[in-house]
């Protein structure tokens, strides 16, 4: 079955075995058949927005379409909402914009799923998925039992959860509930969202309005460019070497965190000279090097190859070792 249509890279990698997931009871069909191929391995695939296939996928890919939207109650604080994984992130934002919900604004129009968004705790422009989840229901692949997880036990971190890290392949994000402020606290500090605002009597939708204006200037749509947003995680470096590179680099962003200093990786290999910059179809977006790019017919491994000479570059000029924040596949 080809993933063409099923990963925003655009790339013609095709999984052994595919089916769709619509409700929480087709789970126990596609256990009999993980017992039945104890072998093969099983894939959950939300929007594709955080994959890049290198190689075709040896076992089942599911696409999860589990797509319920409910509004829970309120107390005196926030409202309480669970969507299903399978909703479609940005559709999700903008619904709970248009039913007077405020608190996701900042994190609209990016790509994927509801149900992979705490995966790697998606964030942008000052606010991350963490600060407004409630809790996450998802299933364990390995009993079929559903668990709730609160925030505290999801351990996210930057682009980072339990479900990636800690035991990746074991749970299967069914739903998230979010935990809504009745009193929003907008953030809108960021440069290119700021201005657009000023002096204005704000709401959750022009703010939104304003995110959206601001991602589309920046970064590629998938639909158009074959893309999966950020390739590169944004690199933590200790304050030894942070001052050793201030003193040769002046210019070098750097956001302090606790003991270590956060710096741009978009800037990184944008001084490296990668940006805009292609090798057949691979290549990096020309409005933000940070972005990896199929301009077409690009193969995973023709990207995942350009994604090394990146490495490579910024290794060699700066001594830092870049990651990739996709799931390399
Ligand atoms: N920069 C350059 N050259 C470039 C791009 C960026 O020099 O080509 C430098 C500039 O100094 C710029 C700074 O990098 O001021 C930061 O750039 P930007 O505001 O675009 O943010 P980012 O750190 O590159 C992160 C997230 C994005 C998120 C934005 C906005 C990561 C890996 N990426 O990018 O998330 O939208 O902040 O909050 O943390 C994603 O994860 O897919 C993603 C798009």
């Amino acid at each position: 079955h080809s993933l063409k249509a099923l990963n925003t890279f655009g790339l013609d990698a095709k999984a052994r075995y595919f089916c769709t997931l619509h409700t929480l009871g087709g789970v126990r069909t596609l256990m009999t058949w993980q017992q039945e191929h104890p072998d093969l391995p099983v894939l959950f695939l939300g929007g594709g927005s955080n994959m890049l296939f290198v190689n075709d996928y040896p076992g089942l890919v599911v696409q999860v379409r589990l797509e319920t939207l409910e509004v829970l109650g309120q107390d005196a604080n926030y409202d309480y909402l669970r969507a299903g994984a399978g909703n479609n992130w940005h559709d999700f934002v903008r619904w709970t914009l248009e039913q007077g919900f405020a608190g996701l604004e900042n994190l609209s129009l990016i790509p994927g799923t509801v149900g992979a968004a705490p995966m790697q705790n998606i964030g942008a422009y000052g606010v991350e998925l963490k600060d407004h989840v409630y809790e996450v229901q998802a299933l364990d692949w390995r009993t079929a039992e559903l668990r709730d997880f609160s925030v505290d036990e999801c351990c996210f971190a930057y682009r980072d959860s339990y479900f990636k890290s800690v035991e990746p392949d074991r749970w299967l994000i069914v739903a998230v509930v979010f935990r809504l402020p009745r009193q929003p606290q907008w953030k809108i500090d960021y440069a290119g969202v700021k201005e657009p605002l000023a002096g204005k009597d704000l709401n959750a939708r022009m703010i939104s309005d304003a995110i959206i204006n601001i991602r589309q200037s920046k970064l590629p749509n998938p639909a158009e460019i074959g893309n999966a947003g950020s390739f590169f995680k944004n690199p933590l470096i200790s304050l030894a070497q942070w001052a050793t590179l201030q003193a040769q680099f002046p210019d070098m962003p750097g956001w302090m965190q606790a003991d270590q200093v956060k710096t741009s990786a978009g800037w990184l290999i944008d001084q490296c000279g990668w940006k805009g910059k292609r090798d057949g179809d691979a290549g990096t977006y020309a409005n933000h090097a940070l972005v990896l790019v199929n301009h077409g017919n690009a193969t995973g491994a023709e990207l995942w190859q350009f994604a090394q000479s990146i490495i490579a570059s910024v290794q060699d000029k700066f001594g830092i070792t870049l990651e990739p924040e996709p799931r390399v596949l």
